[in-house]
């Protein structure tokens, strides 16, 4: 549709609208977001093109649309896409303001403007068809590449939101086949994208080649390695039987949902994040639950005791048995799994049993690059590795963080998304840096918590809210700046918070933005 003004009607007052966050209006099955842009007023779509966050109870925050849920972000001024993991832009509709202050909006959204693409000679291989690579082959096309684009993964299908499988796949609540695909069929026939369904086998560095199973030679002048982790695999006897689980992909989501009937007995090995969302789903299956790790308490390392705790008890309250500082030293069956066997001999029953133990880069095709002892790619804040026109970024990039950090990896599905968007305006030619906030979410019992910052230590733990009901914001504090946030049923005050954590951030500010959001 073309945007009519004739269509135009009264929906707000120019006085009604906050300069800290959207209204959202209706008009007739049009929801529009109305965003105060100074005297100005911006309309656009009322939902997140990720997955249909209401904007209205995000943030608008130094000019930028902050979505509640997973925190994408949007230009005040034009609703383009600034931060991921939504990879669209918002859709724009008509908007006026009278001479009285009254706020005129057309239901008729404004045709996107066509991308302008310079014909180019250059090729571009993106290695991995996951969060980051699905996001860097649409922004070469969003940034106006016009050259030849593949995208290379070795999973079937259209490249899918991964974060789904350990939340609603194993639950039962969606089926391996429905988890929602990153980009609609037919985006990539559009946008000139060719998929290439095959593993990865060699990429030499310094011929800029990759190789695939099924035997094609691609030459590149960029490319791109994003080819995450691969789950590691317990090295205890009994490792193999059937039964024994990992989830990192859809066959993986699959298997364990073959097994979760009601009234089974899973051991969880590791309290990851993946391996107490498996836990929660798990539950909602009735399937009896025990988690089992050599760790005094779940989550610890990121968010101190007193959180870990919080979540083991909200795991507790719902029915999971807690093993904590104990380890597998081996599995038991016949034919199937039957039983783990922690270390001081207990025998915890098992029919079926999911290894959330961590994962290593996926990197060993990758030939003529020193790769970091984990296989992490080492790369720099533009996600550079040391090879002529190679680029790495998501789970396997180790990078800095901020000027002068410890390059470190990070795991988190935004993240990777963001180092793909810089990764695709620097093959084009750009020198874009990260200077993004890290962010996690984790969905328990049907509470999502979001997580900002990665630090690796602090002095002192804030909370705003009560952690005992799952309504808070607690913040990490070193030195009295914000190094990192735990919120739950929070999301406004961490939408704030994820922009605002972009600068140093002083506590009694933090505070002072967490309770008057
Ligand atoms: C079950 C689960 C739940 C998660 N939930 C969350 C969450 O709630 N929030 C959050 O922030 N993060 C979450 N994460 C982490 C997040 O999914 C990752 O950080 C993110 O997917 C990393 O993106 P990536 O592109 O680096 O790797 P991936 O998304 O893993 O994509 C890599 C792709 O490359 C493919 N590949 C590997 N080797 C080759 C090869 N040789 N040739 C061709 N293709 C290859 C892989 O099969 C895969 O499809 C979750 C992860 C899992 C497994
Ligand atoms: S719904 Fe908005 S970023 Fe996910």
């Amino acid at each position: 549709m073309s945007g009519g003004i004739g269509s135009m009607r009264k929906v707000a007052e120019l006085a009604e609208l906050a300069e800290g966050r959207g209204k959202r209006v209706e008009i007739g099955d049009e929801k529009i977001l109305l965003v105060r842009d100074g005297d100005a007023v911006r309309a656009y779509a009322a939902a997140c093109p990720h997955a249909g966050a209401p904007l209205d109870e995000g943030a608008v925050c130094d000019g930028r649309i902050v979505c509640p849920w997973h925190k994408g972000a949007f230009r005040v001024s034009d609703g383009a896409l600034l931060e991921p993991p939504a990879l669209d832009a918002l859709a724009r509709y008509p908007v006026r303001v009278d001479g009285d202050g009254a706020v005129l909006v057309s239901p008729e959204k404004i045709a996107p403007e066509p991308a302008r693409r310079a014909p180019d000679a250059r090729a571009v291989v993106i290695v991995g068809a996951g969060a980051a690579g699905t996001a860097a082959a649409a922004a070469s096309r969003e940034f106006g590449f016009g050259g030849s684009v593949a995208l290379v993964g070795r999973e079937p299908g259209l490249p899918y939101d991964r974060t789904s499988l350990s939340k609603f796949v194993v639950s039962g609540e969606m089926p391996p086949g429905e988890v929602p695909p990153l980009r609609l069929p037919g985006f990539f026939e559009e946008q000139r994208i060719e998929r290439i369904e095959s593993e990865v086998v060699r990429l030499d560095a310094l011929a800029k080649r990759v190789h695939t199973a099924d035997g094609r030679s691609l030459p590149y002048d960029a490319a791109l390695v994003v080819t995450g982790g691969a789950a590691k695999r317990l090295s205890i006897p009994g490792a193999d039987l059937p039964g024994v689980h990992v989830l990192r992909d859809r066959a993986d989501a699959a298997g364990i949902l073959a097994g979760a009937r009601e009234g089974a007995r899973a051991v969880v090995l590791g309290a990851s994040f993946i391996g107490l969302e498996a836990a929660s789903a798990l539950r909602k299956q009735n399937v009896e639950v025990a988690v089992v790790s050599p760790e005094p308490v779940p989550f610890g390392k990121q968010f101190g005791p007193r959180l870990g705790s919080m979540f083991k008890e909200l795991h507790e309250a719902n029915g999971v048995a807690f093993r904590m500082g104990a380890q597998a030293s081996r599995l038991d069956g016949d034919g199937h799994v039957e039983a783990v066997v922690l270390e001081d001999g207990t025998r915890l029953a098992a029919d079926l049993v999911v290894a959330g133990v961590g994962v290593r880069p996926a990197t060993s095709f990758v030939h003529g690059l020193a790769l970091a002892e984990d296989g992490g790619v080492p790369v720099d804040a533009g996600m550079r590795a040391a090879a002529d026109g190679l680029y790495a970024a998501g789970d396997i990039a180790l990078f800095p963080l901020f000027e002068g950090a410890e390059p470190t990896r990070i795991e988190h599905w935004r993240v990777a998304q963001q180092h793909a968007r810089i990764a695709a305006r620097n093959m084009l030619g750009g020198s874009e840096r990260y200077a993004g906030v890290p962010y996690f979410w984790t969905y328990h019992y049907g509470k999502r918590f979001d997580y900002l910052g990665h630090p690796t230590e602090w002095d002192d733990v804030v909370v705003d809210g009560d952690t005992g009901e799952h309504v808070f914001v607690a913040l990490l504090v070193k030195e009295r700046l914000v190094a990192g946030a735990l919120g739950c049923q929070r999301e406004r005050e961490t939408a704030i918070l994820s922009e605002r954590m972009r600068a140093p951030l002083p506590v009694g500010e933090a505070l002072r933005l967490v309770r008057s959001a």
